[in-house]
């Protein structure tokens, strides 16, 4: 049934105390609760404990067993008479079967747990919601051969012998929180420690938990934290509350990782980096997603959510901050493209397909649906806006008013902008739409120039969404500058501009010469720009931008252009003058002796398959990759020597270190040796395979396994053997050889990754591993989008198979099936066929239901 927003009502019960009491068994846990519950407001319901797959052995009110609760859906309703009561509860767990991975389950002999957002509902009965908060004390029992590490929330305060080879531990967590921040790790585990100085003085002692063989690869991840916790105190003036900061890894997880107070848990790929074995990609997402899950524990654990609607509240402000944190250890422009990167690959098809949801929704299904690219990335682009709205000053006055007003409660996104502000002065009412209404917004920029003087016609539009038809104007921050085109020159500075109407125009005087036009620079809103801007003025942004940002997006938008024309065209193999223009472009960029390495690797890159046809009104995948290899082809031999002599001064950066710059080199370096083996260079798999071979790093490895794994060369199949023997027994490494192949642009992909999926290596039940192969495959457009339907069926058994194992995981790998309305009638037909496979399937999940249903509605 519907859960809806509108509908919130403050709880029945709260939950002040819970004594939680662990008696650890892989096949059988015992789980007693002690809830003191009082009610709140006056009413005469029964206290009801939401439930999932629990039977209680005993419920007991006030010490004395009692036979008149009942279950209903799972929850078990207990009636109670007065106000105040203490209610025990009993329940028996076999968390090595729970292959959901949600609630307490095993993941290669260590016990953990997920909940959220309803896991904790699976260990014991108890109203698990995020308004509820109450302070937490854990007693864990287990054998202490099997489970010498015993860890929970807060603060460790007794351990002790327990008979029977057994031993027992107890936690106490000070800080009133809501059930989905409960943890708990049981494991044979080795730490790395560290300590932290927090700026009131307060010692805290660190530690990153993890399987003795891995303990060599946590040094990063340590590292990450400390600067994380300086960067919180230098930025925001939040500062660490507990005694003690634990991380645990573990190699099977639905996703990144989890905030529980004091103890975060997350999937092994975002703690574990050596060199050999991480590439910098990996190292810059280890350091980020620690740095996230630290910060939650102000927006998002001292300060949490009413109810899930409002998860944009903890998790885009979240992001916002690991963004800035990111940007400020590096280039902050290189962090910037990134960021919007993946923002448009995957939150804007999002909200252009069928799945298309507001930041705060209004309605769900199935709560772990809604833990999206939208929620997540857009909601961060959302509070950037806000502070670009009010400036640095007034942007932290509204984070310290909200961190002080609401700390210790469960708050909603509405409280978050009432105090920005606040704070600020500024009336935010029309920029809350922006929480109301799905769809990314469009801009058409129109500038005109006669007489000294230049105008700028904006128009926007935010298209219709389900459920959405019509949509208001939004309000848009704008950068802009204008440049002369004979000089080269800004003619004046940059200006911020909020567009609040539909249209609205903007006049420059005294502009002498033909003004270009530098638009949404840094991004500074998420919009699509629709502008007329010619190649010419688009290549004199690539070279003349002060932007860093906007001369990246003047260089992508000349590429694109070209390439959607040539997709018009049918046109697979031109030296037209879209080609031209580019290459020249390219040409300029590389020789830019001003530029950073890392920013000229990621200027040089074409858009994505999916990003072109994101472009067009239905999307032709073959027509696409052709005439995206053809522009390759003809960059890589145009610019034969160039590649090479990038190549070859990147490689001579010296042996490995993880420096800005030595990181800028490798993907510099990367990006060339790409375009060396498009070229078709008779000597380039060679190139490939000595940089595969002689590599001290995986970044320098794996790209080079990048390379050679889409393509025909006879060194082809040798790299990727020698590559998966050398890394047969590091599950994240296998990881990369499954991914690489399943992304390959070889015509013989589907083929190979439907062998990969019979490999013994192969493992649906690890959600790393599904993804790696399942996930991968069915963002290779050309592969996935095989004309006769075959990739669709692949993923679509694979779906299947997996929504029995662990639906959460299986659910997320669904909406690239779900954008059918994007492309011919025949592959809309097929893919359809799929979703409605799906959704007959028996004993489909709730996750699973939602998304297909949804997708073949939309
Ligand atoms: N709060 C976690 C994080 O963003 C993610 C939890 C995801 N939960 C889910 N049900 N998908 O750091
Ligand atoms: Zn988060």
């Amino acid at each position: 049934q519907v859960i809806r927003r509108q509908d919130y009502r403050p709880p029945d019960w709260q939950v002040p105390e819970v004594a939680l009491d662990f008696a650890l068994d892989p096949a059988a846990t015992r789980v007693k609760a002690r809830l003191e519950v009082v009610r709140t407001g006056a009413h005469d319901r029964p206290l009801v404990l939401d439930g999932d797959g629990l039977t209680p052995l005993s419920v007991t009110v006030d010490g004395v067993t009692i036979n008149d609760w009942r279950l209903e859906d799972g929850r078990l309703v207990v009636p109670l008479p007065g106000s105040a009561h203490v209610v025990e509860t009993e329940v028996e767990l076999a968390p090595e079967r729970n292959t959901q991975l949600m609630g307490l389950y095993a993941s290669g002999g260590i016990l953990c747990t997920q909940c959220e957002a309803e896991g904790f509902r699976r260990i014991t009965f108890f109203p698990d919601r995020p308004d509820v908060l109450s302070r937490y004390r854990v007693r864990m029992m287990a054998d202490k051969a099997r489970f010498p590490v015993l860890l929970a929330n807060g603060d460790p305060i007794a351990h002790g012998e327990a008979g029977e080879g057994r031993h027992w531990a107890e936690w106490h967590d000070p800080f009133p929180k809501p059930s989905y921040l409960f943890a708990l790790v049981a494991g044979d585990l080795a730490v790395n420690r560290g300590t932290f100085t927090t700026m009131s003085g307060r010692e805290v002692e660190l530690g990153i938990w993890v399987r003795a063989r891995d303990l060599d690869r946590t040094h990063h991840a340590l590292s990450a934290l400390k600067t994380s916790m300086a960067w919180d105190e230098r930025t925001y003036g939040r500062e660490y509350d507990l005694d003690v900061f634990n991380i645990v890894a573990v190699d099977d997880f639905n996703f990144g990782a989890m905030e529980n107070k004091g103890l975060n848990i997350f999937n092994s790929r975002y703690i574990l980096a050596d060199p050999d074995t991480a590439t910098d990609y990996d190292y810059d997402a280890v350091a980020a997603v620690v740095a996230h899950e630290y910060f939650h524990n102000w927006s998002g654990n001292r300060v949490t959510c009413r109810d899930w609607f409002q998860l944009s509240l903890k998790e885009g402000f979240t992001v916002y901050r690991d963004q800035s944190f990111s940007a400020d250890q590096g280039s902050p422009a290189v962090k910037r493209i990134e960021d919007v990167r993946s923002l448009r690959a995957a939150q804007f098809p999002e909200d252009a397909g069928p799945l298309a949801h507001p930041i705060r929704p209004d309605a769900y299904l199935e709560i772990s649906n809604f833990y999206t690219a939208t929620i997540y990335n857009k909601g961060a682009e959302v509070i950037r806006m806000i502070a670009t709205i009010l400036g640095p000053q007034a942007f932290r006055a509204g984070c310290d008013l909200y961190f002080e007003r609401f700390d210790g409660t469960a708050a909603t996104c509405e409280d978050f902008v009432a105090s920005m502000e606040e704070a600020s002065g500024k009336d935010l009412a029309q920029f809350r739409r922006w929480y109301s209404q799905a769809g990314t917004p469009r801009v058409a920029a129109t500038l005109t120039h006669e007489g000294g003087r230049a105008e700028l016609r904006l128009a926007q539009r935010v298209p219709p969404t389900p459920g959405q038809e019509h949509k208001e104007p939004m309000v848009l921050p704008l950068k802009l500058r204008l440049f002369g085109a004979e000089t080269g020159r800004p003619l004046g500075d940059e200006q911020l501009i909020l567009m609040t109407d539909s249209t609205e125009t903007i006049t420059f005087e005294g502009v002498g010469e033909r003004p270009v036009l530098s638009f949404n620079r840094g991004f500074s809103a998420p919009i699509v720009v629709e502008s007329d801007r010619s190649a010419a003025d688009l290549a004199f942004l690539g070279r003349h931008d002060d932007d860093p940002f906007a001369r990246y997006e003047a260089m992508q938008q000349l590429m694109l252009d070209a390439l959607v024309a040539s997709v018009a065209a049918g046109n697979d193999s031109s030296q037209d003058g879209g080609h031209q223009a580019v290459l020249a472009a390219i040409a300029d960029t590389l020789d830019d002796p001003a530029l950073d390495p890392a920013f000229i690797a990621e200027a040089v890159l074409l858009p994505s398959e999916s990003f072109i046809g994101d472009q067009m009104a239905v999307v032709d995948p073959d027509a696409i990759f052709r005439a995206r290899e053809a522009l390759r082809r003809n960059i890589g031999r145009e610019l034969e020597g160039r590649w090479r002599a990038a190549y070859d001064s990147a490689s001579a950066a010296g042996p490995y270190a993880y420096t800005s710059a030595a990181k800028g080199l490798r993907r510099l370096r990367t990006v060339a040796l790409g375009f060396l083996m498009a070229s078709g260079a008779a000597d380039a798999g060679a190139l490939a395979f000595r940089q595969f071979d002689d590599a001290d790093n995986m970044t320098d490895r794996q790209g080079a396994l990048g390379a050679l794994a889409g393509s025909n060369a006879p060194e082809r199949v040798p790299a990727l053997d020698i590559f998966y023997n050398r890394y047969s027994d590091n599950p994240l490494v296998l990881d990369k050889w499954f991914s690489t192949q399943a992304l390959s642009a070889r015509d013989d992909t589907l083929a190979a990754v439907e062998e990969l999926a019979r490999h013994p290596d192969f493992a649906l039940a690890n959600p790393n591993r599904a993804r790696s192969l399942i996930g991968a495959f069915s963002v290779n457009q050309r592969a996935f989008h095989a004309a006769s339907g075959a990739g669709y069926r692949f993923v679509a058994d694979q779906l299947i198979q997996l929504d029995r194992i662990n639906p959460q995981t299986a659910a997320k790998l669904l909406p690239p099936l779900g954008r059918w309305r994007r492309f011919d009638a025949a592959r809309a037909a097929r893919m359809r066929a799929e979703l409605e496979r799906i959704v007959k399937a028996p004993g489909l999940s709730r996750d699973m239901f939602e998304q297909a249903s949804k997708s073949l509605a939309g």
